[in-house]
């Protein structure tokens, strides 16, 4: 990404237009107030949810806003078919099934296991979708059999974009920039930095959201609860992502407006903001102290959690991440970490189709 040296500003934003993308989300997503919620649990705080379970494409969640980086409309040229990976349940394949059936594309699904049962859940969407389900016996087998079904498509003539499993790189965390800009904007620059919670298990989320407060210069206090990796392994993945994601090129200079060569950072990246995105990943709290047994098996926690947040917010939370990211929330209230005066977000990443499995 080109130099960003205003912190807040508009233009700092506007640089990420240089990066190609395909608008599929429908955004911005609402900053729900959950005041009954705050009452139930007897705080202070004031508690809002950042409703990205409804970014739109195929049912949302945090996939479609990463989605759009990867599909930048130069890499789309020529493609006639999505190719990507997951488990039999992988919300990342639903939402890139959606996305190849709105762009008119084919889309191929690598599932490494068979789905109990294929009519439920994210399986039976995957179908719906219109997508061909490639199965293989594990996750190893998945990026040979991405590649193989590359070159099946090749071979007949067309041309497959594949897109990294869960849309966790760099470009794809760039979506998650729009996101902080968003809560930005909708909390007020009034208001203290607030604390921001998100489920994690790429990072590629996390780093979005490490980026964007680097790029604003916002102290928000982050928040990563690990549906399933160790807290380390997230902070690594995320930070890197972040940094590289800091990194990317932008818009090359243009020597009509710009004859000097006047902007030297334009399509260098930034360092600038890289030691700023490893200062704000530093000050991120990654916790694994709520997965439970671990990933997908439910916690009694994250089912508390999911009651509360259902009964007393009107806000539906999943089982495998959602569930278990508001349980870190509601531990973090009520032992008092977070406080009168404090404002606390919850990110929903969506993933309801795990309820219904
Ligand atoms: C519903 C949901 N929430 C959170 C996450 C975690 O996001 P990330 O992989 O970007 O850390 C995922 C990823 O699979 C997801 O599907």
């Amino acid at each position: 990404m080109r130099v960003l040296r205003s912190a807040g500003s508009g233009p700092a934003l506007d640089r990420l237009e240089a990066i190609g993308r395909t608008r599929l989300a429908t955004v911005p997503t609402p900053l729900l107030p959950a005041p009954g919620l705050a009452s139930h649990l007897r705080t202070r705080a004031r508690i809002s949810i950042k409703a990205d379970d409804c970014t739109g494409l195929g049912l949302g969640g945090n996939k479609v806003r990463k989605l759009e980086y990867e599909l930048d409309p130069a890499r789309l040229q020529g493609v006639s078919h999505l190719v990507t990976a997951g488990g039999p349940h992988s919300n990342h394949c639903r939402v890139t099934a959606a996305a190849a059936a709105r762009l008119g594309l084919g889309c191929t699904l690598v599932v490494n296991g068979e789905p109990e049962d294929p009519g439920r859940g994210n399986a039976r969407l995957h179908r719906l979708l219109g997508a061909r389900i490639v199965t293989v016996g594990d996750r190893a087998e998945r990026g040979p059999a991405m590649e193989d079904e590359a070159n099946r498509i090749a071979a007949a003539g067309g041309k497959a974009l594949v897109v990294p499993i869960g849309a966790s790189t760099a470009r794809g965390a760039l979506g998650y920039v729009h996101a902080v800009a968003e809560m930005h904007k909708q909390l007020g620059s009034d208001h203290a930095p607030p604390w921001i919670f998100t489920s994690s298990s790429s990072g590629g989320t996390l780093a979005g959201l490490i980026l964007g407060c680097a790029i604003l210069d916002w102290r928000a206090r982050l928040v990563a609860v690990s549906a399933d990796e160790p807290a380390a392994t997230i902070r690594k993945t995320a930070t890197g992502l972040a940094v590289a994601a800091a990194r990317l090129p932008g818009r090359e200079p243009d020597p009509q407006k710009d004859p000097g060569g006047a902007d030297p950072g334009a399509g260098r990246g930034d360092m600038d903001l890289a030691d700023r995105v490893r200062e704000t990943a530093d000050a991120v709290t990654v916790t694994d102290r709520f997965g439970g047994a671990g990933y997908g098996i439910p916690t009694p926690e994250g089912e508390e959690a999911t009651r509360l947040f259902g009964a007393r917010a009107g806000v539906i939370l999943d089982p495998v991440y959602t569930a278990k990211a508001a349980a870190a929330l509601v531990a973090r209230l009520r032992d008092g970490t977070i406080s009168a005066g404090d404002h606390a977000v919850f990110l929903h990443t969506g993933g309801h189709p795990a309820l219904f499995r």
